[in-house]
């Protein structure tokens, strides 16, 4: 498996189709360029979308998204409403527990992290209802972060592969593609300062937008979204669509399913 050609496939497919399920709280934004109230925010935006997609379809999560966002358009009007709000505005959405952890994380993002989100996954862990899943998502997605995150279209993606026979729900099978995720995420390109002995006057950087090739403004972002949406959309759990995989040349299980049908009976 070469990671850095299942990197370049799988990046320049999401470019394609990022935009088609309309997922307002995707952005293509550079994470470079915000100062610490817009990392906070988009940050916010991004969790918010997290949480609520962990036990739900992006379909039935948008409008409940855009609501959420209207009543509570940041951490901070969040962490000051109470819990008959909060539930108010997720009823219907299900696993309500999920409302209390946003309202507790936004509340200790307010009280011992002076209003701001923390940017590394390890960080994120300290907040009230953040785990690994949502610290790695957000990390990455809102923060252009190197962290692994892993779902259940994750694990699907990467054990086939892979073709890692091994039981999906088992705790050794996740312990392993959590390690074999946090190798493949590709990192966002280095941005190189010019040297002031430069004299062609342009200045700035290079290396940054426009060089990075696929992926966007956030590699690692763009990665972690394209592996749960190449689970959620082809790589899925009955029927895949392996004719329209971008990584079916690569795919180890895809292999072994030409392999075995042409094996004489
Ligand atoms: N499922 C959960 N988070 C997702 C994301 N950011 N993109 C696509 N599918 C997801």
């Amino acid at each position: 498996l070469d990671a850095a050609v299942v990197q370049q496939k799988l990046l320049a497919w999401f470019d394609g189709v990022r935009a088609t399920r309309g997922m307002p709280w995707r952005k293509d934004v550079d994470p470079a360029t915000m100062d610490e109230e817009e990392r906070t925010q988009r940050g916010y935006e991004v969790w918010v979308s997290e949480i609520m997609l962990q036990q739900t379809r992006v379909d039935t999560v948008i409008p409940y998204w855009l609501k959420w966002m209207a009543k509570f358009p940041t951490v901070k009007a969040l962490a000051e409403a109470d819990i008959e709000e909060v539930n108010g505005v997720w009823q219907g959405l299900g696993y309500y527990s999920r409302a209390k952890r946003l309202l507790d994380g936004a509340r200790t993002v307010m009280d011992s992290h002076d209003g701001v989100l923390p940017s590394t996954a390890d960080g994120l862990l300290s907040i009230d209802g953040i785990g690994p899943y949502s610290a790695g998502a957000i990390s990455s997605i809102a923060f252009g972060q190197r962290s692994a995150t892993v779902d259940g279209n994750v694990i699907r993606v990467l054990s086939r592969l892979t073709a890692l026979h091994a039981p999906d729900k088992a705790k050794s099978t996740a312990n392993f593609i959590w390690a074999l995720a946090d190798v493949l995420v590709p990192p966002q390109p280095k941005r190189r300062k010019k040297k002031a002995r430069d004299s062609d006057g342009e200045g700035g950087e290079v290396g940054g937008e426009g060089k990075c090739g696929v992926g966007g403004k956030n590699k690692p972002g763009a990665w972690n979204q394209a592996l749960m949406e190449l689970g959620a959309t082809v790589c899925t759990p009955k029927a895949p669509k392996c004719d329209e995989c971008p990584l079916s040349d690569e795919c180890l299980a895809y292999a072994e399913a030409r392999y075995v049908a042409h094996q004489p009976k």
